[in-house]
Order: C-alpha cells, then sequence, then structure tokens
C-alpha cells in the first residue's frame, strides 16, 4: 500500500501509467513532474515505484484504468431481464441497465430468471478468454431447490452427471441449508446449473449467480451496477491469463 509505493519490486509509475494509455512513458514523467499524478491520494514523485495491484494511482484526479477506453462493469442483474444487447419479445435487456456509452456487452450469459453477477465490457480480448472453456474461469451459484438433496445427490453433482449433451466436469458443492446448494463450475453450458440440478431430481426454484472467477460482490442490489476496480480487472486478467507482468 501507500507505504510500500518506493519497494524496489514494484513497477515504474510512469510505466504503469503509460499503460492506462495516459501517453508515452516519456510523457507521463513529465505529467508527474508537473504533480499531476497521486498514489494513494498523495502527489506522486519522479522515480517513485507502485504496485498495480494494491495502490491508488490517480492522474488529474481520475482513477486509470488498465487499459485505455475500456470499461468493465458489475451488474447485479435481476430476475426478468434478458443477457441479451436486444431482445426479441421486447423485454428488457442488461445492457439497458448500464451506461450506453461507450456500447458494452455481457460476458457469457444468464438465464432470463437467473439472478446475480454479471459483467459487462467492450473489452474483447478479455471477454474472449473469459468465455472459452479453455480457460476454465469458475462461476459459483446459489441454487434453491426443491426438495432436500441427500448426500448421495449432492456426491453425484460433485463427480458429474450425465446431461443430454455429455457428463457434467466435477463441481465443488456445498449445501448451507437442507434446499440451498452451492456449487462452483468452470464450464459454461447452456442451462447447466438447472440441467444438473434436474438431473439429481431437485429443480430449482432461484439461482443466483454469486462469483465470476475473483470477483464477488454482495453489496450491490438487484439492478444495481459498478465500475469493477484496477484490481479487479488486474485479477480476472491474471485468471486468464493475460496480465502483464512486463
Ligand atoms: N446455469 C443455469 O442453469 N443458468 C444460468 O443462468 C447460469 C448457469
Amino acid at each position: 500500500m501507500a507505504s510500500d509505493a518506493e519497494l524496489p519490486g514494484g513497477e515504474r509509475l510512469q510505466k504503469v501509467l503509460a499503460q492506462a494509455g495516459i501517453g508515452s512513458r516519456r510523457v507521463c514523467e513529465d505529467y508527474i513532474e508537473d504533480g499531476r499524478v497521486s498514489v494513494n491520494g498523495v502527489i506522486a514523485h519522479l522515480g517513485q515505484r507502485v504496485d498495480p495491484e494494491a495502490d491508488v494511482v490517480e492522474f488529474d484526479g481520475s482513477q486509470i484504468g488498465v487499459k485505455a477506453g475500456l470499461v468493465h462493469y458489475l451488474l447485479n442483474k435481476p430476475g426478468g431481464v434478458v443477457t441479451t444487447a436486444q431482445d426479441t419479445h421486447g423485454r428488457p435487456t442488461v445492457v439497458e441497465l448500464v451506461p450506453t456509452e461507450p456500447r458494452v456487452f455481457p460476458v457469457g450469459r444468464l438465464d432470463a430468471e437467473t439472478e446475480g453477477l454479471l459483467l459487462l465490457t467492450n473489452d474483447g480480448d478479455l471477454t474472449h478468454r473469459l468465455t472459452h472453456p479453455s480457460f476454465g474461469i469458475e462461476k459459483e451459484y446459489l441454487a434453491e431447490v426443491e426438495g432436500a438433496p441427500s448426500r448421495g445427490a449432492l456426491r453425484r453433482l460433485r463427480e458429474g452427471v450425465e446431461l443430454d449433451d455429455g457428463m457434467t466436469a466435477p463441481a465443488k458443492v456445498a449445501q448451507p441449508a437442507p434446499n440451498l446448494i452451492r456449487l462452483t463450475i468452470h464450464e459454461g453450458r447452456n442451462r447447466q446449473v438447472r440441467r444438473m440440478c434436474d438431473a439429481v431430481g431437485h429443480p430449482v426454484l432461484r439461482l443466483v449467480r454469486t462469483r465470476i472467477g475473483p470477483l464477488v460482490d454482495a453489496t450491490l442490489a438487484p439492478g444495481e451496477w459498478r465500475p469493477l476496480t484496477q484490481q479487479e480487472v488486474r485479477s480476472l486478467e491474471r485468471a486468464v491469463g493475460t496480465a502483464e507482468d512486463a
């Protein structure tokens, strides 16, 4: 944090600024000298190093993003809202819940009735990686189900169940209450959680996504969104192997 900002292991401030699209490293050095850059609320000085994961870097009073022009929003999707840019049936869409400019797209999809965390961004590369099965980003869901699944049913969910498009990969499964299942999966098949719960005889009554990789937020009300912090974008990039360490 602030006191570590000059650790030898940190990154040069002008490099971090340049990576955020503020300008060339040379120009960013001038900005630092002109007092336009602060680290954790304190005016920065040339030669300073920062930990981009932990330090808050501001240019002209605004926190810098990881990449210029890219926005990343975390939305708590309410039920009844569709995860498409436009719905042919005129239902409300997730993109109507976030700023219209710049245009963003949902990362993956949640069923219309599913609630919970959804990422929207104009960062195409990150979207591709987050949705590509080979990166196996974990997603955690809380499912309220019919009945109280037995230990055997939970074991089947854990070990993999046969669906019409094949066996599911092993999942992490917990039962915080008799009719609640916390399921962590890293595949992104259509209606996967609902179909898995159906397959073990416990249809889903309510489904909420509570985590996307490293992203959690239990404070967002349904329909509310917030921009990801710089640290969160970095942690996502690290999770899919795009963090810039150079
Ligand atoms: N699994 C489902 O069944 N539905 C979703 O929306 C997400 C995962």
